[in-house]
């Protein structure tokens, strides 16, 4: 493990010597869904990074920082099962030192009206940190869920933008048995709360099944955050884009269409999104 910017180095040049790179940025709170990536890191690269950073730039004032899942034993634990080369897991410190005073603003996707539109800070708090990572870890690969839709292709457009020598994949999203995404935040589901969770992934699933069979989006959409509320969320989005650009959409023909959903049980926000 590296936990400062002179043990990372040291740990990179022997890194160097097995071939390609492969990053996988997390904030921990390890789970299946980061698994997958890892997994799908390794088959990309002889070599395999996982970075845990709980990312303060990136969680706005009222939000969750403080008590976001930490888990730190049990996800080097994790990690050390998989075999992973290096865990990067600098302190805050390390990714922001004093007198730190450079972000970067990412528009077109970071600017769709999605999760910026709850979240001002977060995208560039998220790409800021990724641009580090990257820069610090220069890895030829990295490896983001389809999960955070949304930052994923904010993320791979950093990249572009930046002419940062690293290629960007996304890996599907991975789900409980009953639809539900996985996500650190789901333990702070209570009971009643888990069973009504999974109707994200349903209503996606029958809004996507509807549009596809060639009913009106905006219909699908409206009876979609009927159904939603009716279920017991607070809806903050549920939306059907195109699934590159993520610009609303008026009809499938301008697709390939993603549906994407944030919406809140109780005080958990969850997020989720489906190809259609
Ligand atoms: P975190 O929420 O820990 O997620 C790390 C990576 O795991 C992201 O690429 C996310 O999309 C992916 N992931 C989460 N749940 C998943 C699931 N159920 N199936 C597949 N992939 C899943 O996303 C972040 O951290 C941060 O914003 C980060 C990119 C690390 C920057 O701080």
């Amino acid at each position: 493990m590296a936990r400062s910017i002179v043990a990372l180095n040291r740990a990179l040049r022997r890194l160097r010597r097995g071939g390609k790179i492969a990053l996988v940025p997390t904030m921990g709170a390890l789970h299946k869904g980061h698994v997958a990536l890892i997994r799908q890191a390794r088959r990309r690269a002889p070599r395999v990074i996982v970075s845990l950073f709980v990312n303060p730039a990136q969680f706005g004032p009222n939000e969750d920082f403080a008590s976001y899942p930490r888990a730190f034993e049990r996800d080097l634990a994790v990690l050390a099962s998989l075999e992973v080369d290096l865990v990067w897991a600098p302190t805050v410190e390390v990714m922001y030192p004093r007198g730190f005073a450079t972000s970067l603003v990412p528009a077109g996707a970071a600017t769709a009206g999605l999760e910026d539109k709850f979240r001002p800070q977060f995208f560039a708090g998220v790409a800021t940190v990724v641009a580090k990572l990257f820069t610090q870890c220069r890895p030829d690969i990295a490896v983001f869920g389809e999960k955070d839709f949304q930052q994923l292709k904010v993320v791979t457009r950093m990249a572009r933008d930046l002419d940062l020598p690293v290629r960007v994949i996304g890996v599907p999203t991975v789900r409980e048995p009953d639809g539900l995404a996985l996500s650190s935040r789901n333990v702070r589901l209570s009971r009643e709360e888990r069973a009504v969770a999974p109707a994200l992934h349903r209503v996606l699933a029958d809004c996507a099944q509807k549009i596809s069979s060639g009913a009106p989006i905006a219909t699908v959409m409206a009876q979609g955050r009927q159904a939603l509320g009716q279920a017991g969320f607070a809806v903050d989005y549920l939306e059907a884009r195109h699934a590159e650009t993520l610009m609303p959409v008026a009809s499938a023909a301008d697709g390939p269409i993603r549906l994407l959903v944030a919406a809140r049980l109780g005080t958990t926000r969850l997020i989720d999104n489906l190809g259609v």
